[in-house]
């Protein structure tokens, strides 16, 4: 079952280092004063030394060993720009545009994961999910299994004798209307990151149709990437098309679908797009009492992460375990 304990476990047993791109904000200062305090996981702050520094002294947060890098500072700049002029050569850009984009702290903090000077990267704190996103699959891209970045989010509803609830939601922050194939990788990446947190993934392709209940195209493509899915990985138990109760409801699942082995105890769920996966992982967070760990990007080439605009310190410290351990 799902616990910190064994994330922080693997941590300590092979330690790793994580960048954060905005250095002077509080809530990465407090969380970096709190992976200090420890030693599996060292963070490196971008942005300029004297005003992180400040910021920290301000905020009360004894940051003392945290690795600072300023972007204007780097000795190892000229290499890497011509690093990124490589990597975006396709697009022509020049040195002069290398290094105007790498004052950017998203860009230099991705670069520096690139260059092997961190393992991870955890940013968001107040770019967008894009701003955050777009250098990583600019710069890290895909692993060459894979065909998209893709997202989900890990839900853990804690209960008072410890058997937390787990599940896992996709794609509720990147591909805006994946297509069948697309649903058919989502689904994919997701179960494997469900298992990495103790879930036993029993995958709900959802729709607003249960077999067959109702019609139209998104129905076909939910039904469509549910059969593909099965037939690419069949040790997994899979379902589709299903509504959400018939997914989590043993009793609507005898009405509705008595036959399938998934449908009522279904908890890793396949939402047809981004609409649909935000809205819903947002209702289990904030009317069903769920912990939102993510979105954790998933079949990128390293362990980058986007933080909620909205997170606090202790989000912070949390997605950064998550990031590196999955490093
Ligand atoms: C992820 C996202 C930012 C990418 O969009 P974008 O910046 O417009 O991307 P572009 O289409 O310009 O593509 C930029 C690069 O990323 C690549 N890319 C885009 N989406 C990708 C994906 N899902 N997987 C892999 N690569 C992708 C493109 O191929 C392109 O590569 P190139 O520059 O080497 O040719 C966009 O899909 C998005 O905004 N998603 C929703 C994010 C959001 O708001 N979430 C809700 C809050 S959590």
């Amino acid at each position: 079952m799902f616990g910190f304990g064994q994330l922080i476990q693997i941590l300590k047993k092979s330690p790793k280092k994580i960048v954060f791109t905005e250095g002077t904000d509080p809530r990465i200062l407090e969380a970096s004063s709190r992976l200090l305090a420890s030693s599996f996981l060292s963070p490196i702050l971008v942005g300029s030394e004297s005003a992180i520094l400040e910021a920290a002294e301000e905020c009360g947060f004894n940051i003392r060993g945290a690795h600072i890098v300023d972007p204007e500072k780097y000795e190892r700049m000229d290499e890497m720009i011509e690093m990124f002029c490589e990597l975006r050569k396709s697009k022509g850009v020049t040195p002069e545009q290398a290094r105007k984009v790498l004052s950017q702290a998203n860009y230099f903090g991705t670069m520096l994961v690139k260059m092997g000077e961190a393992d991870a990267l955890l940013g968001g704190a107040t770019y967008s999910t894009a701003d955050t996103v777009r250098p990583a699959l600019q710069l890290i891209k895909t692993k060459p299994e894979n065909t998209i970045v893709s997202s989900c989010f890990i839900l853990v509803r804690p209960s008072a004798t410890g058997d937390n609830e787990v599940l896992a939601m996709g794609d509720c922050a990147i591909n805006i209307k994946p297509t069948e194939d697309e649903l058919v990788e989502i689904a994919m990446e997701t179960a494997e990151c469900a298992k990495i947190f103790g879930i036993d993934p029993k995958l709900a392709f959802l729709s607003y149709s249960t077999l067959g209940s109702g019609s139209g195209e998104d129905v076909d493509k939910m039904r469509n990437a549910a059969e593909k899915t099965k037939k690419r990985v069949p040790e997994l138990p899979i379902e589709g098309e299903l509504q959400f109760d018939a997914a989590v409801s043993p009793r609507v699942a005898r009405t509705k679908c008595p036959e399938s082995e998934v449908a009522g105890h279904a908890n890793t769920f396949i939402f047809p797009d981004i609409n649909a996966g935000n809205i819903g992982y947002k209702i289990a967070q904030r009317m069903g009492n769920f912990e939102a760990y993510g979105p954790i990007l998933l079949g990128l080439n390293a362990p980058i992460n986007d933080l909620s605009r909205g997170c606090n310190a202790a989000e912070v410290y949390s997605m950064a375990i998550i990031t590196a351990a999955l490093a």
